[in-house]
């Protein structure tokens, strides 16, 4: 267990296509444990093991209400099988791009096949916020970030403004 750093845009590890997990093995159920700290401790709804710089395709989501029992689902290999006609349009955030929200436009529910951390094969049907965040993890997995969805001036915006912020990051690091 152990709370990890969560790396910022704009990161050329960002962009990288993570490699399908071949077997769920301890080590990979170790790293699930250690993203859900991660993104727990911010907090966050999800995380994708691109996002602490581990290029696999290992997603962990958990979208329970403050208050509420905590639903953590660890999703090894997701892939959306289907997207519903319907649109839904969400103001969306990213712990890899602290502090800044823009609406994104995306399929209202989705259909997601994953392998689970018991390495049994599952599928969910997801709506709402569960549907946005699934979306979203997956997309991390191909290098994509949610501000990708986002026209180039409003992409430019946020990304100069994140560059300063990591200036201001590591000075304070330092
Ligand atoms: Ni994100």
């Amino acid at each position: 267990m152990a709370i990890l750093q969560i790396i910022w845009a704009p990161d050329p590890r960002l962009k990288v296509v993570s490699e399908p997990v071949e077997t769920v093995d301890d080590d990979v159920r170790a790293l699930m444990d250690d993203m859900l700290d991660t993104m727990y401790d911010e907090p966050g709804v999800g995380l994708s093991a691109i996002q602490i710089g581990v290029p696999k395709r290992v997603v962990v989501v958990d979208v329970a209400r403050k208050g509420e029992e905590p639903q953590p689902i660890r999703l090894v290999n997701p892939v959306i099988t289907a997207t519903s006609e319907e649109i839904a349009i969400f103001d969306e955030g990213c712990l890899s791009l602290p502090e800044h929200f823009a609406e994104v436009e995306r399929p209202a529910e989705v259909d997601v096949s994953y392998i689970d951390e018991n390495g049994d094969a599952q599928t969910l049907h997801a709506d709402d916020i569960l549907s946005r965040c699934l979306q979203h993890e997956i997309d991390h997995l191909d290098g994509i970030l949610f501000v990708d969805h986002l026209s180039a001036l409003k992409r430019g915006m946020i990304l100069r403004k994140l560059t300063k912020q990591k200036k201001a990051r590591l000075r304070d690091s330092a």
